[in-house]
């Protein structure tokens, strides 16, 4: 196996080796994910964001947040060198009156061995408030966060296959121009692509928006990062970099889980991990949709990687989508949730409501938003004629914003990434099916 056996040094100077493990990677990538056969517009080159040569060594850096059951936050951040897993918050600009210490971990990864990675969860915090923080005591970098609001309205932004290119760049830099509460991401984040230093380079380049209100992620395929025989530990950077509060939902594992906001239960689901009926997630997932109370959280939202409505001609028939759908389909149908939102295609699609392929009123809309601006580029052959239940479909980057109003009403609007400016490509109205007397609950 083609593998330097140089240890890998931090960077900048990663940055040659990691040129050339890219070929390996790439091959390996080749071997052991799924191929595609479409072609795709030439693909971009990940921007590489290096550490900042001002911070000392156990300075934080790659700072994300997520919300951990109604009234917490989980702080993640990482540092070169060892230093306090602390996180020192209040709600005034620099008056850190609370202090929380919350564990530290590394990880390993052939010749690469992680920073330092702190997780620790404050609260409990006030709903729809702004807070200022900082980690590892270090006073040269201060954050801040808002919490989303106990009721309705709340704004997500909805975000797939994000990747760190100048098209990702041109993706945040919108959504940073939104006032939104929580982003909600289904899949595919950093394209490290085995290149572990990348996932740094990734936390760097999210961190301004990451830091300041929760980001909750699901996997995609290119979290796996399995290596036969030489790394066989799937997930191992996604576990560790980017750990998601499972079990406040009851959940065993990282890679599925719940949580409630301001009036919508969200589901994280895992492509990447078992789904048949005998699987643990899907015994977790019928024992999750039978506690939602709709007169608590009136919208139901599932997230989940690989699109089960696709009419692209990329990723069709692989069995996430494919034996997934068959296994899980009924249980979301049944449950009324209002809309399922995937990536893993690098385009935008809107189906109709839809359950066992055909239009139904009382199903959820399918929504593919994988279109973040990850270095493969878009994938923009679709199959013709446009099938009936596919309202719009449109390869171009850009990003969904879901604006849940009230009990009843909620405006998706997808944002495409037009010269670099974000303009409105679809909209749709959603009435959520839990005050839909038709459908009843
Ligand atoms: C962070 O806050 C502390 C305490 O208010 C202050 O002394 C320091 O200058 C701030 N640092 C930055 C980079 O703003
Ligand atoms: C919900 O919001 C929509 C859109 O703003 C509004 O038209 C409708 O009257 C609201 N419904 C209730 C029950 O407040
Ligand atoms: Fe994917």
């Amino acid at each position: 196996m083609a593998v330097s056996h140089r240890k890998m040094p931090p960077f900048p100077a990663a940055l040659t080796i990691t040129t050339t493990i890219v070929v390996v990677a790439a091959v390996f990538s080749s071997l052991f994910c799924s191929v595609s056969s479409y072609e795709r517009p030439p693909p971009r080159r990940n921007l590489v964001v290096p550490r900042r040569k001002d911070l000392d060594s156990d300075s934080p850096e790659q700072v994300h947040i997520s919300l951990v059951g109604a009234d917490k936050m989980m702080i993640t951040w990482i540092t070169e060198d060892s230093a306090p897993a602390v996180v020192e918050y209040g709600s005034s600009p620099g008056l850190y009156t609370k202090l929380v210490t919350g564990s530290t971990s590394s990880y390993k990864y052939t010749f690469y061995k992680s920073g330092y990675i702190h997780a620790a969860t404050i609260g409990p915090l006030h709903p729809d408030t702004t807070y200022y923080y900082r980690c590892s005591s270090d006073s040269a970098r201060n954050f801040t966060f808002k919490t989303p609001p106990a009721q309705l309205p709340i704004k997500f932004v909805v975000i797939g296959d994000l990747g760190q290119t100048e098209w990702t760049k041109t993706t945040l830099e919108n959504i940073a121009k939104s006032d939104y509460d929580v982003l909600l991401l289904p899949g595919d984040l950093s394209y490290a692509d085995l290149i572990q230093p990348l996932w740094d380079s990734f936390g760097r380049l999210v961190e301004p928006l990451a830091s300041q209100r929760p980001w909750m992620v699901t996997q995609g395929n290119h979290e796996i990062e399995r290596i036969p025989v030489i790394h066989s530990q799937p997930f191992t950077a996604y576990n560790a970099r980017w750990p998601m509060p499972f079990e406040q939902s009851s959940s065993t594992s990282n890679l599925y889980y719940s949580f409630d906001t301001a009036g919508v239960h969200v589901i994280m689901l895992g492509s990447y991990t078992d789904f048949d009926s005998n699987s643990a997630q899907y015994g977790w997932l019928v024992a999750d949709l039978k506690k939602i109370d709709r007169s608590k959280t009136p919208w139901i939202v599932v997230l989940v990687h690989a699109p089960w409505y696709n009419s692209n001609t990329a990723h069709q028939g692989e069995k996430e989508s494919v034996d997934m759908k068959t296994a899980m389909e009924e249980l979301l149908y049944e449950a009324h949730v209002d809309v399922v939102f995937s990536g893993h295609v690098h385009a935008y699609e809107r189906f109709t409501r839809v359950h066992n392929g055909e239009a139904n009123d009382c199903a959820p809309v399918y929504i593919t938003i994988g279109d973040g601006g990850n270095r493969e580029g878009l994938s923009s052959k679709y199959i013709d004629p446009k099938p009936e239940i596919s309202i719009v479909r449109e390869a171009s980057f850009g990003h969904g914003e879901f604006e849940v109003m009230n009990a009843t009403n909620a405006l998706w609007t997808w944002h495409r990434n037009d010269d670099d400016v974000a303009v409105v490509g679809d909209s749709f109205v959603f009435t959520s099916l839990s005050s839909v007397p038709a459908c009843k609950l």
